[in-house]
């Protein structure tokens, strides 16, 4: 018996509402904040996410699904949309657009994880992207909208953390520092730390490990060491967030675990905490597109899992409205019933009401079976006599009541209610 891979599931046809839930929740966002649509390809040129995420991280270093296909070419299933659209806005020229360009993302991604709860080797990623503007204001506007999105959907107790990490400018001699604490703390560090104290020194901050979390305390802040410039980015930011009344965390430790940031750093926490616990995170990324082969173009965006938002909203209880079900089932009895069936099924779905029939030759009984786990509104019976007289039976699922109402009256009767 043949299974979903490990790390991936069927998302199955009662769990849609809270999908179709959270989808609409975010065109709409979208749509209140000005974002386009954008739908790029499930898998892209490897090199692209070794140059945009680093081939330091632990995403392109570990968890990246890559293969040859069969010209060649190495490619790798996207393990995020945040390089792809900085891609896609370079291939179609949206440098020439007015700035900024502002885009929108749904659909998988993959990472080669440990699988667990909210942690998956697909899962699906909601995520925007505000292109060409290094203004504050922007990075605030993006706080704003991944925090208007989570109240929109009904979660409380959702939290900002919030930090910056510099730029080039200023980030090497942030990092020498850093390097400088953890070498007096060389022997007791985990043997990924020792790893990263070489490769990736700003991700030694983000052990989980109790004792490099001691370490990372007493860890000198990079936002004692920003540039001037740098430095007024990030007091203007939390400035209109305070207009805003966004409420946030400074927290020191955080620093991502992609390469491609810059300046302003956030995630947004659930009230539950776990291991796999942040529902979503984004920054700045000025020398991303620059990096892949632009001008330099200063950018900032967000990405959420759905699968982290569906398991918050079971977890907290959020009632989700149901997937429509529809207006009428057909049940038929004979021959004759049958074609007039196939008919009226027909005219009632142009006419746009949801109608499921009866198929094979079952009972009228065993019909009336399948209406009620079509969970349809009404049910239209047919038998010889109807057919005859050019009427049918019309019962309320919910109330049991029928009547008999012409064929010719029965879209005008059913639009009615
Ligand atoms: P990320 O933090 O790697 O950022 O992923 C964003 C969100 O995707 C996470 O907060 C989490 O909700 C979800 N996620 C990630 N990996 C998994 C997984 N294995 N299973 C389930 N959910 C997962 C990015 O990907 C950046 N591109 C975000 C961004 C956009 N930064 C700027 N713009």
């Amino acid at each position: 018996m043949h299974k979903a891979p490990r790390g991936t599931f069927d998302i199955l046809p009662e769990e849609h509402s809270y999908w179709k839930y959270v989808e609409e929740k975010a065109a709409l966002l979208c749509q209140l904040y000005g974002y386009q649509p954008l739908t790029m390809p499930i898998f892209e040129d490897a090199r692209l996410f070794t140059r945009a995420v680093g081939g330091n991280t632990d995403i392109v270093d570990k968890e990246m699904y890559v293969f040859q296909d069969k010209g060649g070419q190495e490619l790798a299933l996207r393990p995020e949309g945040t390089a792809p659209v900085c891609r896609a806005y370079l291939e179609h020229g949206f440098y020439n657009l007015t700035q900024p360009v502002k885009l929108y993302y749904l659909g998988p991604a993959f990472r080669y994880e440990r699988p667990q709860a909210g942690r998956y080797r697909q899962h699906h990623q909601f995520g925007f992207e505000a292109l060409g503007e290094a203004d504050p204001v922007m990075d605030a506007e993006v706080i704003e909208m991944a925090w208007r999105f989570f109240l929109s959907l009904g979660l409380s107790g959702v939290h900002i953390q919030l930090n910056s990490i510099g730029c080039k400018l200023c980030r090497p001699g942030y990092l020498d520092v850093l390097k400088e604490h953890y070498s007096g703390h060389a022997d007791s560090l985990c043997p990924d730390c020792k790893g990263r104290s070489v490769r990736n020194p700003l991700r030694l901050l983000d052990c989980k490990k109790d004792h490099c979390k001691g370490t990372a305390e007493t860890a000198p802040k990079a936002t004692d060491y920003l540039c001037d410039d740098c430095q007024s980015h990030f007091e203007t930011v939390r400035v209109y967030l305070g207009t805003l009344d966004i409420p946030f965390h400074l927290d020191h430790r955080l620093v991502r675990g992609l390469d491609y940031y810059t300046r302003t750093v956030f995630e947004v926490e659930p009230q539950e905490q776990g291991g796999q616990s942040s529902l979503g995170g984004g920054g700045r990324y000025d020398d991303l597109i620059e990096a892949l082969g632009g001008r330099p173009t200063p950018a900032v965006g967000f990405a959420t899992g759905l699968e982290r938002i569906v398991l918050n909203l079971k977890r907290q209880g959020v009632d989700v409205p149901p997937l429509p079900s529809p207006v009428a089932f057909i049940a038929c009895l004979g021959q004759e019933a049958k074609l007039e069936a196939v008919k009226l099924a027909s005219e009632l779905r142009k006419a746009g009401l949801g109608t499921v029939m009866a198929t094979g030759d079952r009972s009228l009984k065993a019909q009336m079976r399948q209406a009620d786990s079509a969970n349809s509104s009404y049910t239209i019976i047919l038998g010889a006599e109807e057919v005859r007289n050019q009427s049918a039976v019309l019962r309320n699922m919910g109330s049991g009541e029928q009547q008999t109402v012409p064929l010719a009256e029965l879209i005008r009767v059913l639009k009615s209610r």
